[in-house]
């Protein structure tokens, strides 16, 4: 059998992910394997046409591809993204028809399950035989059972492939059938943004488009001018390399101007609008680059206490990862967020006065100082960077650790916690005793009600 492996980590050969492929390789060497640095090489693919035709070649006699990628910013590498968008762009959708593929992952599994939601998306958008997925933290070598696990992983889906076994479809194929023409009316009352910095991403402004339209609309709907960047302008002279160098003092390892940009424009934003077009299943690889750029502040939230909102053109309420993506990132950065205005409503009446809300919206809750409180995205995530950052990472993710240490993130280990420690070793001791575990339980609920309830009723909090 002959495997395509499609490598997404821009380190190439130093990639973490790859090694794990190595050691499916060993591990079955009855198969052909033959591997495409494409998060390494993405822009001579983009240049060179023979260069992206031996991987579609490649493909097409494979019996099966293996994506394989670190996760990047709650998704693929830009690198990668950009590869997938050269399919569709050169037409090269059939190479990939009716081939089986998995996807395997390094990370610290911080919003892997969204990475690999678009894989699979993207793979059955493909027509490909998508199989399963292996989401591997970087450091799942060195365990005896992990290992065990992605040699069965391997096992089972080249015994799938070899059965010719059917595989179902998750995803189903999008459509833009119902998206019209918008037509912006007046905005007639304009709300007063004097005070306020807004800055709006844009993916391209054309204003003749559905999103240029929207993005126009928006803007007028204040009584000064918003700042409109469009990032196909900025600074930028690549995706991110993975150096790490950023970890020891947030310095990237770019002298272009993206770093400043993101410093300066970006954290001095009080409200901050990000609007693009769907591009597969997520916007355009260009929209990545930008946020995988943003990495150069590692595991710190940045962009703290913004208004943030979205305005996006395309079938973005098919694409339900996408939107639990970005309720994610908004929630990852503490802050607010306002909602995903899209081109897909039935009347261009109803999208202007969605807009004319968040406009106002965006404004009274940045007066207020309201951000929405936090789900598991956040908490979950916050407990994950915590324990690797004062773990594993702390040496190479110094900023991170000085930024943790001083903003209290530590505090937040439940063992630093005396109250709840005293109790615990009161009640973990008193509860020995059947007689006093069974009043405990009998009245555990009210007891853990008391306080909670005074405040809620006390005239005065
Ligand atoms: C720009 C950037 C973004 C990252 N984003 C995430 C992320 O969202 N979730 C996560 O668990 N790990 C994230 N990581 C960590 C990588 O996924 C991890 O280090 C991976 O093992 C690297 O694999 P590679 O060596 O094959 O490139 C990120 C790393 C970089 C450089």
């Amino acid at each position: 059998m002959k495997i395509t492996i499609i490598s997404g980590s821009p380190k190439g050969e130093k990639s973490v992910t790859l090694q794990y492929l190595l050691y499916i390789q060993k591990h079955n060497p009855q198969h052909t394997f033959e591997t495409f640095h494409v998060g390494q090489t993405i822009k001579s693919i983009e240049k060179n046409k023979p260069k992206f035709d031996e991987i579609i070649e490649s493909v097409k006699t494979s019996d099966a591809v293996f994506w394989i990628t670190p996760i990047f910013y709650f998704l693929i590498p830009s690198q990668l993204k950009r590869f997938i968008e050269l399919i569709y762009e050169n037409k090269a959708e059939d190479a990939f028809k009716n081939k089986y593929a998995a996807a395997v992952s390094t990370s610290i599994r911080f919003f892997d399950t969204t990475a690999h939601n678009y894989l699979h998306a993207v793979c059955d958008d493909l027509k490909m035989k998508y199989v399963n997925f292996n989401s591997l933290d970087m450091w799942d070598m060195f365990s005896g059972s992990k290992r065990k696990q992605l040699r069965l992983f391997a096992e089972n889906f080249f015994s799938i492939v070899e059965n010719k076994e059917p595989v179902s479809i998750q995803y189903p194929p999008l459509s833009t059938d119902k998206i019209k023409a918008y037509t912006p009316g007046e905005a007639k009352s304009k709300v007063d943004n004097s005070d306020k910095k807004i800055v709006l991403l844009a993916d391209g402004y054309n204003k003749n488009t559905n999103l240029g339209k929207m993005i126009s609309r928006f803007s007028d709907s204040f009584t000064n001018d918003i700042q409109i960047v469009d990032i196909n302008q900025l600074d930028m002279k690549g995706g991110c390399l993975s150096c790490i160098r950023c970890g020891y003092d947030n310095k990237c390892i770019y002298t272009d101007g993206f770093t400043d940009f993101w410093k300066t424009t970006m954290k001095n934003a009080d409200i901050i609008i990000f609007a693009g077009e769907i591009r597969d299943r997520y916007l355009s690889a260009q929209f990545k680059m930008v946020f995988d750029r943003s990495f150069f502040m590692n595991h710190t939230p940045f962009l703290i206490g913004k208004q943030m909102g979205f305005i996006i053109s395309g079938p973005l309420g098919q694409i339900a990862n996408l939107n639990y993506l970005f309720s994610a990132y908004v929630e990852s950065q503490n802050s607010n967020f306002l909602d995903f205005i899209t081109d897909e409503e039935e009347d261009s009446k109803l999208i202007d006065s969605l807009i004319d809300t968040m406009a106002d919206h965006s404004i009274t809750y940045s007066n207020q100082g309201y951000i929405r409180p936090h789900t598991f995205y956040k908490e979950g995530g916050m407990k994950i960077f915590r324990d690797d950052v004062y773990g594993r990472l702390r040496f190479t993710c110094q900023a991170d650790h000085r930024w943790y240490k001083d903003n209290g993130i530590y505090d937040t280990f439940p063992q630093r916690n005396k109250f709840v420690n005293r109790m615990n070793r009161k009640f973990m001791f008193l509860t020995r005793f059947k007689s006093i575990r069974e009043k405990v339980y009998r009245e555990v609920n009210t007891e853990m009600l008391r306080p909670i309830h005074a405040i809620a009723i006390d005239p005065d909090k």
